[in-house]
């Protein structure tokens, strides 16, 4: 089996200008800027790719990656942003149907498969996002839920295809909240989700598939939460923002 190496993702959402997100490049390249125990990956907003993109360029292992794309090549699509747009600026991974996007712009599993397939098609790693509400969560549907994200995310696609997609597991009632799963109930769903691949895709490619755990992410409890043998990385929100946190969820998640 080769090792899934694990990959901790920055997820700035709707925060920092150019000249914030300079410094915080800065800071994080002097910190973890040579890092190698991990793939560490920056999602800044739209407006601050070029210039990370530019401080990303020196020698460093930090990647850059996107929050959104279109599905479309190009075209009349107002405000919307395409594959070979990020691909210019060096863009490796993006962030698919995160659950703000699901709830606030209404993005449901076929979006994600068509972004998911656009993505492939531009050599861009796609982030996709799963997971249940609290409500499901509660009624005990989630297994339901994350089965159906799944199967419909991402059908259609071939297994050499699937190898090159991470897959974030983000119960919604953990994002923001300060409430994180226990790594108990995020190893279940991730060893749920792996199982669940196993069957879509293969059983080596569900072996494969890195599954970031996020949802309240803090140095606190980023090391109990990497240390479980199904969650390889964490997809990180408001404790990305600050480099001394960012740098030690870093550092922490790889310690064993
Ligand atoms: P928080 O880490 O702020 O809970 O956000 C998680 C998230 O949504 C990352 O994509």
């Amino acid at each position: 089996m080769i090792p899934r190496k694990k990959i901790i993702a920055g997820n700035w959402k709707m925060n920092k200008t150019q000249a914030e997100a300079r410094v915080l490049v800065e800071d994080l390249l002097r910190d973890v800027g040579r890092f190698d125990a991990a793939e560490i990956v920056l999602c800044p907003p739209f407006t601050a790719l070029a210039a990370v993109s530019e401080l990303l360029s020196a020698e460093t292992n930090i990647r850059l990656g996107a929050q959104n794309l279109n599905e479309h090549a190009s075209g009349a699509y107002t405000g919307e942003i395409s594959a070979a747009m990020l691909k210019e600026l060096y863009v490796r991974y993006v962030i698919i149907g995160h659950s703000e996007r699901r709830q606030y712009y209404k993005e449901d599993n076929a979006t994600v498969n068509r972004k998911t397939k656009a993505a492939l098609a531009a050599e861009i790693k796609p982030i996709v996002c799963i997971g249940e509400t609290l409500p499901e969560r509660e009624g005990n549907t989630w297994k339901k839920v994350l089965e159906t994200q799944l199967t419909e995310g991402l059908a259609g696609f071939a297994e050499a295809e699937v190898h090159d997609i991470v897959l974030a597991y983000e119960p919604v009632w953990a994002i923001g909240t300060g409430k994180t799963a226990t790594p108990a109930q995020a190893e279940e769903a991730h060893q749920f989700i792996r199982t669940h691949l196993g069957k879509l895709v293969s059983p080596a490619a569900a072996e494969r598939v890195r599954i970031q755990y996020g949802g309240s992410v803090k140095p606190e409890n980023a090391r109990e939460l990497l240390n479980q043998p199904n969650i390889d990385g964490a997809l990180v929100g408001g404790a990305s923002l600050d480099a001394r946190g960012f740098t030690s969820i870093i550092k922490n998640a790889c310690a064993s």
